[in-house]
């Protein structure tokens, strides 16, 4: 069962009309669309979108209620799924990213490093690309870009040169099978502290679902979208997402965006966004003691103007 992180928070921030038109990027478990619709009246349209099939299945069955659209779909192209349903305008936008707790619980997904499956960590069952292409089949430099880059792993040249070493005398075929090799790769007081797979299972689930690029591509659309006095509310759970969120609403939210050692502007840049939250919204010591997943969420909300 998936705990929604920082509930009453998102939902305060991007409700601003009991009956407007709003979008859920990341439906998952529908705990967030859920506590919306208890405050929503019967003219509110709803845009569910998950790249999960089985996640939006099971939230189309739970969630009865007739004024919900369910698109199975990556939400780097709300462009063109909003445009495909007529829609021009929304009142609200939410995000909230990463994996939910039911692609990790569920083994046979290869999310987790605690159990043992195929290397898979698709989101999306449909696409091609999994966890076993990259690991079995990158090059050594491009698997240590990966680990560094996606997974701030500092030992990610050890860990990239002992996958390949590995792979030269058979197939790394399962979760388990991958962990070892990283146990084998990095000094013993590395595996005394967090779970010594945690970043590269995170930098390949990373790079297996384009994470950073579907997030980096989704904001200017959402914000193209709004209504003037619409929200958009996005729930981080890793530095490298963050980065991109804050940045993206520091610069919709000045006139120019001219590097500083221009003497004058020359972009004509006017600003979209008032950012609501100077700092991020961050969940309280109950909610992560109720829910380990939420210490690492951060929530960042802008408005349209
Ligand atoms: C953290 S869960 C969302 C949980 C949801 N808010 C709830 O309360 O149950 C993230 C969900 O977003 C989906 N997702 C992640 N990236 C996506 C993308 N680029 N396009 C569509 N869905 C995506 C995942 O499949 C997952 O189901």
């Amino acid at each position: 069962m998936h705990q929604p992180v920082l509930l009453q928070e998102t939902i305060e921030y991007l409700l601003t009309d009991p009956n407007g038109v709003y979008v859920d990027c990341t439906l998952g478990g529908g705990g967030h669309l859920s506590h919306l619709l208890q405050f929503t009246g019967n003219n509110v349209h709803i845009i569910a979108i998950d790249r999960d099939k089985e996640a939006l299945e099971a939230s189309r069955e739970k969630l009865n209620f007739p004024k919900i659209t369910f698109i199975h779909a990556d939400f780097r192209n709300l462009s063109r799924i909003l445009n495909g349903l007529n829609i021009s305008k929304v009142n609200g936008i939410m995000l909230d990213l990463g994996v939910s707790s039911m692609q990790l619980d569920m083994a046979s997904r290869g999310f987790s490093y605690h159990k043992d499956a195929e290397l898979d960590m698709r989101m999306d069952q449909e696409q091609e690309l999994d966890a076993s292409e990259i690991v079995n089949n990158y090059s050594e430099e491009e698997i240590a870009r990966i680990l560094f880059d996606y997974g701030e792993e500092r030992y990610a040249r050890n860990i990239a040169r002992a996958i390949v070493k590995y792979r030269q005398e058979k197939v790394i075929s399962s979760t388990l099978e991958l962990v070892d090799i990283i146990k084998s790769s990095v000094p013993a007081r590395y595996k005394r502290g967090k779970h010594p797979a945690r970043r590269t299972f995170q930098a390949l689930r990373i790079a297996v679902n384009s994470e950073l690029e579907a997030v980096q591509e989704v904001l200017p659309q959402a914000t193209q979208y709004l209504v003037t006095g619409g929200r958009i509310c996005v729930i981080t759970f890793h530095s490298l997402e963050d980065r991109i969120v804050k940045k993206f609403m520091q610069e919709q939210a000045r006139d120019c965006i001219c590097p500083p050692d221009f003497p004058v502007c020359i972009c004509g840049h006017k600003a979209r966004l008032k950012i609501l939250t100077r700092k991020p919204v961050l969940p309280g010591e109950n909610e992560c003691n109720q829910n380990p997943r939420a210490r690492s969420a951060k929530l960042r909300v802008a408005e349209r103007i």
